[in-house]
C-alpha cells in the first residue's frame, strides 16, 4: 500500500470513494447530502483526498502502458465468476467489521435493482460483474491505480475531473506531447482508440471482451468515466459509435451509485438465478 493511504484497507478506500462520488461529486438528482457527509473529521474523506493526489499524480501515458502490458495478457488466474465473486470479499474479510456493503453486496444489489426493473439479462450480468477488476487489489495493486474516477491519458487533463487541481502534479501536465486537447490522438477516434487511466474498468473489459454485448461492455469499460458520461466531456474524442452506446453507459449509473437497499439480497437464495445466467454467457473459467 502507498504511503499517503497507509493504515486504511483497499476496501475502506473504495467504500469511501464511491460514497463520496454518490454524495458530494454527483448527488442523486433532488436529494439532499446525507448529514454525515460534513464530517471532515472522518479519517476516510482525508482518505479519498489523499487517493485522488496520488492517483492524478501518477497516471501519466507511459504508466499507464506499462500496466497494460502487465495485466492485459490475463495470465495471473483462471477463475469462474463465483471465484472471483469469492476472492473478491476476501478484500472485506480483512478490513474495518463496520462497514456495511461488502463488495459481493454492492455487485448482487446492483444486478438486483437491476433485474427488478425488468432489463434484459446481460443488463443484470453487468450489475453482478462490473466491479470484478478490483480483483487487481487481491494482486497487490495499491488503491489509486485500481478504483477512481477514469479519464483519457495522453491528452489533456479535463477540468471537470473530479479534484483536478492534483494534474498539476501529473509530469503529463507540462509534456507539451500530452498536454494538448487532442494530445496524441485524432479528433474523433473513438474511445477504444484511447488509453483510460488504469483501473478495475478497463482491465474488467480485457477480461470480459469476448463473451458480451456491446452496450454490457461499455457500461463496464467506462462505468467510472464520469468526465465523460457525467459531465460530458471528451466529445472530441468520440466517434458516432461511442456515442449511440453513451446512453447505456448512463443508464447503468443510477444502478451503481444508487442501488443500496435495506434489505440485503440473499446470495444463497440468489445463487440457481445467477449460475444460470453465468452460464448462458460465460465460461466455466475466465482469464484473469
Ligand atoms: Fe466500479
Ligand atoms: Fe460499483
Amino acid at each position: 500500500m502507498s504511503e499517503s493511504t497507509k493504515g486504511v484497507s483497499p476496501h475502506q478506500v473504495g467504500e469511501a470513494w464511491e460514497e463520496f462520488v454518490q454524495e458530494q461529486v454527483y448527488p442523486e438528482p433532488n436529494t439532499k447530502a446525507k448529514e454525515d457527509y460534513r464530517n471532515y473529521e472522518n479519517p476516510a474523506r482525508e482518505t479519498v483526498r489523499a487517493f485522488y493526489e496520488e492517483n492524478h499524480r501518477k497516471q501519466t501515458y507511459e504508466f499507464v502502458q506499462a500496466k497494460r502490458a502487465e495485466f492485459l495478457q490475463l495470465n495471473r488466474s483462471q477463475m469462474s465468476v463465483f471465484e472471483a465473486c469469492d476472492y473478491l470479499n476476501t478484500l472485506v474479510d480483512d478490513s474495518d467489521p463496520d462497514i456495511d456493503l461488502d463488495q459481493l453486496q454492492h455487485l448482487l444489489q446492483t444486478s438486483e435493482a437491476i433485474r427488478a426493473d425488468g432489463h434484459e439479462d446481460w443488463f443484470v450480468l453487468v450489475g453482478l460483474l462490473h466491479d470484478l477488476g478490483k480483483v487487481l487489489c487481491l494482486y497487490g495493486e495499491p488503491q489509486w491505480c485500481v478504483v477512481g474516477d477514469t479519464f483519457p491519458v495522453g491528452c489533456r487533463f479535463s477540468e471537470r475531473i473530479v479534484y483536478s487541481e492534483y494534474f498539476n502534479q501529473n509530469p503529463d501536465s507540462r509534456d507539451p506531447r500530452y498536454n494538448t486537447k487532442l494530445g496524441v490522438y485524432r479528433e474523433g477516434c473513438g474511445l477504444r482508440n484511447i488509453l483510460m487511466s488504469w483501473g478495475h474498468d478497463e482491465y474488467l473489459y480485457h477480461v470480459m471482451k469476448d463473451y458480451l454485448p456491446e452496450p454490457a461492455l461499455y457500461m463496464i469499460r467506462y462505468h467510472s468515466f464520469y468526465a465523460w458520461h457525467r459531465e460530458h466531456e471528451y466529445d472530441w474524442l468520440c466517434d458516432d459509435h461511442d456515442r449511440a452506446m453513451l446512453p447505456w453507459v448512463k443508464k447503468f449509473n443510477p444502478y451503481d451509485l444508487y442501488s443500496k437497499s435495506p434489505n440485503p439480497p440473499n446470495w444463497e437464495q440468489l445463487r440457481p438465478y445467477y449460475t444460470d445466467l453465468i452460464n448462458k454467457y460465460l465460461p466455466a473459467a475466465i482469464a484473469f
